[in-house]
């Protein structure tokens, strides 16, 4: 469950994050499996990332907002994600440090540029 502190008040976002963290709280079990992380779980979270980055650049777009810095923290995110990932293949040991990168990397995120996208579009649909 998203804390209060990180909803934006924007329903779509605010519902994919919290969709983000149900989904890494899923993943802490395989934590304790020695067995490495399956192909269609490792997708599953890497496309569930794309996906929500895309709803935000979408978002963004829609009341034209310039979302490069945006955009380029996401790619960046993507970039750290995917290469952990693919070392999964074969070994799943970081597999807790990739949990805590990702939850930290969203409280400092969502706190630095989904808040200010979010203001953005609450002006807009008052406007
Ligand atoms: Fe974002």
């Amino acid at each position: 469950m998203l804390p209060q502190a990180l909803r934006v008040n924007i329903p779509e976002i605010d519902h994919e994050h919290n969709e983000l963290f149900a989904f890494l709280e899923g993943f802490k079990e395989y934590c304790f499996d020695r067995s490495p992380m399956p192909e269609d779980r490792r997708n599953a979270l890497y496309e569930l990332l794309v996906s929500h980055f895309k709803t935000e650049e979408r978002l963004a777009i829609a009341v034209s907002m310039d979302f490069s810095g945006h955009e380029e923290a996401h790619e960046n995110m993507l970039d750290t994600v995917s290469q952990t990932l693919n070392q999964m293949a074969s070994n799943n040991s970081d597999l807790y440090s990739l949990i805590r990168y990702i939850g930290y990397w969203f409280e400092m995120h969502i706190l630095r540029y989904d808040l200010t996208l979010a203001k953005c579009l609450a002006i807009s649909t008052h406007q």
